[in-house]
C-alpha cells in the first residue's frame, strides 16, 4: 500500500526503537523519510535499512534541544526532498535515576527534561509549520506518554513535560488548523524497545503486562502504525487529539488483575 505516497516525513529519534519503526513503516507506505537522531551511526543504519528495502531515506544528525540544529534538520529535509508534510517530534524522556519524587528530584534533570521534551517539540513545529503551509497542509505528531495522564511515585518531571507536550499539541492544532496543518499526540504505554527489554528485570516486565487490559506489551511497531495513520490522509479530520496507545493500561482499574482470579471458571 502507498498511504504516504508523495509525502516527506521527518522523524526525530529515528535511530532506535519506536522512531526507527515509524521511519521504516512510513517508508513502506511510500514516504520519503528524514531519519534524524543525535547518534549519527544509528541514523545511518536506519537509513541504510530503508534504502535496502527500496525506500528513500536521508540520515541527519540533530540535537533536538538546539535551535540551530533543528532548523538545519528541517532545511535538510526540504533541500533533499523539495518539501515537508509530516513531522514526528519523537525524542524525549528523562533519567529515572534523577527524575524522582517532588522532594528528591534533581532540578537540573527537570531543566534537561524541559529542553528534551517540550522545547524540542516547539522547535520542531516552529520550523516545520511554514513549509507545511507552503505544501497546502501537513501533520505534526508529538510523542507524549501515559505519564501525562496519571500520577506516579517518581518521574515527576517526565509527567509534567509530557503533559506540556499535549498542551502544545492543542495550541498548534488550533493555530494552524485553518492552513490545514494538523497536530496530534500519541501517549504510548509500556513499549518493549530494545533499551527496555534489555534492562528491565523479568518480574517488572510481568507486572507491566498484568497492568494492561490486553495480555501483552506494546512493540515499537504498534506505535509506528499509529504514527502512519496520523501521518496519512486517513486521519484528515483528526486534530488536537491525544491517542492513548497503551494496551488498556490507563483504562483498567488497579483492582482488575486481582479480581480476574475471582471470576468463576
Ligand atoms: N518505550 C516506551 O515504553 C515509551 C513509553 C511512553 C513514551 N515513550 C516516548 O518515546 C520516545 C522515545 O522513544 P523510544 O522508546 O523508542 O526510545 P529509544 O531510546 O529507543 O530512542 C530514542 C532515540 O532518540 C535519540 N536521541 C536522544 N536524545 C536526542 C537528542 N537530544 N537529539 C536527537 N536525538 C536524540 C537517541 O539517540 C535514540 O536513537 C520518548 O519521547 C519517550 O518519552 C516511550
Amino acid at each position: 500500500m502507498e498511504r504516504l505516497k508523495d509525502k516527506v516525513a521527518v522523524i526525530t529519534g529515528a535511530g532506535s526503537g519506536i522512531g526507527r519503526a515509524a521511519a521504516e513503516l512510513m517508508s513502506a507506505e511510500g514516504a520519503r523519510v528524514v531519519v534524524a537522531d543525535h547518534h549519527t551511526p544509528s541514523a545511518e543504519e536506519t537509513a541504510r535499512t530503508i534504502e535496502a528495502a527500496g525506500g528513500r531515506a536521508l540520515p541527519v544528525t540533530v540535537d533536538v534541544t538546539d535551535e540551530t540544529s533543528v532548523a538545519g534538520m528541517i532545511e535538510a529535509a526540504v533541500g533533499e526532498f523539495g518539501g515537508l508534510h509530516v513531522l514526528c517530534n519523537h525524542v524525549g524522556g528523562t533519567d529515572p535515576r534523577r527524575d524522582l519524587d517532588l522532594l528528591r528530584m534533581d532540578m537540573a534533570e527537570f531543566d534537561r527534561a524541559v529542553a528534551l521534551n517540550m522545547r524540542s517539540t516547539l522547535l520542531g513545529a516552529r520550523y516545520a509549520v511554514p513549509h507545511m503551509i507552503r505544501a497546502g497542509g501537513g501533520s505534526i505528531i508529538n510523542t507524549a506518554s501515559v505519564a501525562a495522564l496519571v500520577g506516579d511515585v517518581l518521574q515527576t518531571s517526565y509527567g509534567a513535560v509530557k503533559a506540556a507536550v499535549v498542551s502544545i499539541t492543542k495550541s498548534i492544532a488550533v493555530q494552524y488548523g485553518p492552513q490545514r496543518v494538523r497536530c496530534n499526540a500519541i501517549a504510548p504505554g509500556a513499549v518493549m524497545t530494545p533499551a527496555l527489554e534489555n534492562n528491565l528485570p523479568e518480574d517488572v516486565v510481568d507486572s507491566l503486562r498484568r497492568g494492561n487490559a490486553l495480555p501483552y506489551l506494546g512493540s515499537p511497531e504498534d506505535i509506528g502504525h499509529t504514527m502512519v495513520f496520523l501521518a496519512s490522509d486517513e486521519s484528515r479530520y483528526l486534530t488536537g487529539q491525544l491517542l492513548v496507545v497503551d494496551g488498556g493500561m490507563t483504562t483498567q482499574s488497579s483492582a482488575a488483575p486481582g479480581r480476574r482470579a475471582m471470576l468463576p471458571g
